[in-house]
């Protein structure tokens, strides 16, 4: 099977954990865009979406489902998204999309994380992928300079030759070279560094479940997150 097959699949066994008359929380990333696709097909069962992106709000809106504002509902049942790693207790790397803050923020209103992935995103230790970091523009050199003194590379991730504005109108950094041992811990501390809006760790946002693709099909993971 190939990578955009493995995809399509997650995406439609994630349709089981939507909530019927329910609202649904929607991450963002190609993985997503084939669940919103399979979502879709139910739209008439579901009150709508809570979207973490222009991207998927767009894409939620052609699918002809109605998209409400965080501050406009209250917690959602379940909330579906891919991840850039993921490890043995659930905790993931995103942001390779640029949406970690709004990822986060409706993560935190869902009840439930069901991350959609195919296998290869399974890490022992998150941190071969670069984490991304939104940061406030005026931070961006002191925080390049504090992520080397923990022995991290940071580079600003550009659009062309200009910085990436995320929807949030603030930077990226990606940082490589950091093993990220204990998930928790690393997450509360770089979230103090002044200047830092998101760090792409969700440890304390982690998932409650995982539909890994496989070629033998999806294989399902339970963590516990209490
Ligand atoms: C978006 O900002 C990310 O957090 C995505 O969830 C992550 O990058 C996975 O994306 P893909 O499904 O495209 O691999």
């Amino acid at each position: 099977m190939t990578q955009d097959e493995l995809k399509t699949m997650v995406g439609q066994a994630a349709l089981a954990y939507v909530v019927p008359g329910e609202l649904v929380g929607v991450g963002t990333g190609s993985t997503v865009n084939k669940f919103i696709d399979a979502l879709g097909g139910m739209r008439a069962q579901i009150k709508g979406a809570v979207s973490s992106s222009v991207a998927s709000t767009e894409r939620l809106r052609a699918a002809g489902i109605a998209v409400f504002d965080c501050n406009e509902v209250g917690s959602l049942p379940v909330y579906i998204d891919g991840a850039d790693e993921i490890d043995a207790q659930g905790c993931m790397i995103k942001g390779g999309g640029a949406a970690l803050t709004r990822e986060k923020i409706v993560a935190a209103q869902a009840l439930q994380f069901v991350c959609i992935a195919d296998q290869s995103k399974q890490v022992d230790v998150l941190g071969r992928f670069p984490l991304p970091v939104e940061v406030v523009p005026m931070a961006a050199q002191r925080l390049v300079r504090d992520f080397a003194q923990i022995g991290g590379q940071a580079r600003l991730r550009m659009n062309g030759d200009q910085p990436l504005v995320t929807d949030n109108g603030q930077w990226l950094l990606d940082v490589s070279g950091l093993h990220i041992h204990d998930p928790k811990a690393t997450e509360d501390r770089l979230s103090q560094w002044p200047g830092v809006l998101t760090v792409g760790i969700f440890a304390h946002q982690g998932a409650h479940v995982a539909l890994l693709g496989t070629s033998q099909g999806v294989q399902k993971l339970t963590f516990d997150r209490a």
